[in-house]
C-alpha cells in the first residue's frame, strides 16, 4: 500500500514528536484504552501490542451486557439477548473480514490459533507419496513448528507419505519429519528472507510441495512476506498456500481474497485487543466454500443452520469458512473482541496503517540517531516489508540492556537469543512514546 502522507524530514526532539502527535488524526484513540501504569502513576511506554493488545475501556460494558442478558434470559438469551448469542459470531464476521481483506463467506471467528491451524491442515494438508512437503520459515513461531511437525508425523505414521510411488507398497512407518519439512533460512549474514530465495526453494521442490505455511509477519524479525507473489508461485507448482496471521491481522493491510490465499488463521489478542487467550480468526478462500469433499473435522456449529437443531446424524457443512466451526462459541470472548473491532471500524484499517508507517518510520529514524555499535535493527527497512514492529538485535546478547530499559518504564520483550522487540501500535502509541523510548535506550547504552 502506498501511504498518502508526504515523506517527512524527521527531527530528534521532544517538540517535533509533540508536533507529530498534534497532527495525528488518530491521537484520541489512545483514550479508548487502559494504559498500564508505572509505580509512580505515569503511563508505561507500552510496546507489546504484538504480544497482548491493551484493554479497550468499553470491554467491561460489552461483557456486562452479556452477563445481564444471561441473568435476565437464561437459555433464551440465545434469541432474546441484545446481541442474540445464536448468531453472535456473525456480527463480527464483516468487521473481521475487512481487517484481513476477505469476503464475509471466507471469514469466521472460532477457537484458538493453533487449533485453527490444525483444523485447516486437516483439510488442506493431504500428503501423497509424491506431494508431501511443507515449507515454513526456519524461525517460525514454535507452535507453528510443532503443528506442522505433528501433522507430518500423523500422516507419515498412517503411511500417507510412505507409499512407494513406483511399486505401491507401503514402507515401514517413520515417526520423524525427515525430508518432508523444508525450512526457509535467510542468507548467511542476512537477517530476513528474500522473496527471490523463497521462489527458488518453491521452484526447486516443485510438485513435491503439498503446503506452504508462512507467518504473514514473522514474529521474530517483523518481516512481512510478499503474500501475493508467494501464493502465485506456490499455486504454479500445485501447492496449497496458507498463512498464520498472528502478527499481521490488525497490523498490516491484507487482501487475502484478492491474493488468492487458500487459508489463514490468526489470534485476536495481539493487535486486535481481544484479551488474553481471545477467540481466533479463520479464512478459507471462497473457491473452497463448497468443497464439501475436503476431509474436515466436523462439529455441530459447522452444520447447516437450517437443519442444525433437527439433530440429524449426517453432517451437512455450512458453505464457506463457517463450515469449519466445531463448537458453539464463547460469548464473553466474542463480546470482548467486538469491543475492539468496533474501534477498528471507527478508526479504519487504512488510516491505522498510514499512521503505523509514520510511527515506525520515526522509531527507525530515532534508532539510527543513537550511533552505538551495540544495537542493530534486523527488521526490513522497506515499509512494504514490515508492520509496526522493529526487532533490535543486541550485541553479545547483553540482556542487561533490556533490564535497564524495563526498569525505566518500557514494556517491550526480549526474545532469545539477542533481540528486543518493540511494536508501536497506531491505536494507542504516540510519537512521544517512541521519542521517550529512543531516549531511554540511548541513555541505557551509555
Ligand atoms: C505466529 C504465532 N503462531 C502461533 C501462536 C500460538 O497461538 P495460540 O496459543 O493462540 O494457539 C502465536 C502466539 O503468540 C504466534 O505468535
Amino acid at each position: 500500500m502506498s501511504t498518502n502522507l508526504q515523506p517527512l524530514n524527521f527531527e530528534n526532539s521532544a517538540s517535533f514528536a509533540a508536533k507529530l502527535d498534534a497532527q495525528d488524526s488518530l491521537k484520541n484513540f489512545r483514550e479508548k484504552f487502559y494504559i498500564p501504569k508505572r509505580p509512580d502513576g505515569e503511563d508505561v511506554l507500552y510496546f507489546t501490542g504484538n504480544s497482548l493488545g491493551l484493554q479497550p475501556k468499553t470491554v467491561r460494558a460489552y461483557i456486562e451486557q452479556e452477563l445481564k442478558d444471561w441473568e435476565m434470559f437464561g437459555v433464551e438469551g440465545h434469541f432474546k439477548a441484545k446481541n442474540p448469542w445464536m448468531p453472535y459470531h456473525e456480527i463480527l464476521t464483516k468487521a473481521m473480514a475487512k481487517i484481513v481483506g476477505a469476503k464475509p463467506i471466507e471469514t469466521v471467528v472460532m477457537n484458538s490459533l493453533t487449533v485453527n491451524l490444525h483444523l485447516l491442515m486437516v483439510s488442506f494438508y493431504r500428503p501423497t507419496a509424491q506431494r508431501y512437503k511443507i515449507i515454513i520459515e526456519a524461525g517460525a513461531f514454535p507452535s507453528d513448528q510443532y503443528a506442522v511437525q505433528s501433522q507430518i508425523k500423523f500422516h507419515r505414521e498412517r503411511g500417507h507419505l510412505a507409499r512407494n510411488a513406483s511399486d505401491g507398497r507401503t514402507k515401514p512407518p517413520q515417526g520423524g519429519t525427515q525430508n518432508a519439512l523444508i525450512e526457509l533460512k535467510p542468507r548467511e549474514s542476512e537477517t530476513y528472507l528474500r522473496t527471490e530465495d523463497i521462489e527458488k526453494t518453491i521452484a526447486e521442490n516443485g510438485d513435491s510441495i503439498a503446503l506452504i505455511l508462512l507467518g504473514g509477519v514473522n514474529y521474530y524479525t517483523g518481516q512481512a512476506f510478499d503474500f501475493q507473489c508467494i501464493t502465485e508461485v506456490g499455486h504454479k507448482v500445485g501447492a496449497v498456500v496458507g498463512f498464520d496471521l498472528a502478527h499481521a491481522a490488525g497490523n498490516i493491510e491484507l487482501n487475502l481474497h484478492d491474493w488468492n490465499v487458500d487459508f489463514a488463521a490468526w489470534c485476536s489478542y495481539k493487535y486486535l485487543n481481544s484479551g488474553p487467550g481471545g477467540i481466533a480468526g479463520c479464512f478459507v478462500h471462497e473457491r473452497h466454500a463448497e468443497s464439501f469433499d475436503l476431509p474436515r473435522f466436523a462439529g455441530w456449529w459447522g452444520h447447516d443452520k437450517e437443519t442444525r437443531f433437527l439433530m440429524g446424524s449426517e453432517f451437512v457443512p455450512i458453505k464457506g469458512a463457517e463450515g469449519w466451526q466445531l463448537s458453539n462459541p464463547p460469548i464473553f470472548q466474542l463480546a470482548a473482541l467486538k469491543a475492539s473491532l468496533d474501534i477498528f471500524e471507527e478508526a479504519g484499517m487504512k488510516n491505522l496503517v498510514e499512521k503505523s508507517r509514520r510511527l515506525t518510520g520515526y522509531l527507525e529514524f530515532l534508532l539510527g540517531e543513537i550511533h552505538d555499535g551495540r544495537i542493530s535493527v534486523i527488521t526490513p527497512s522497506d515499509e512494504n516489508e514490515r508492520g509496526c514492529q522493529l526487532s533490535i538485535r543486541v550485541k553479545d546478547a547483553d540482556r542487561n540492556l533490556f533490564k535497564q530499559i524495563t526498569k525505566r518504564g518500557v514494556v517491550a520483550d526480549w526474545r532469545e537469543p539477542d533481540v528486543i522487540r518493540v511494536a508501536p501500535v497506531p491505536l494507542y502509541n504516540s510519537f512521544a512514546d517512541v521519542f521517550h523510548f529512543a531516549k531511554i535506550l540511548k541513555n541505557c547504552l551509555r
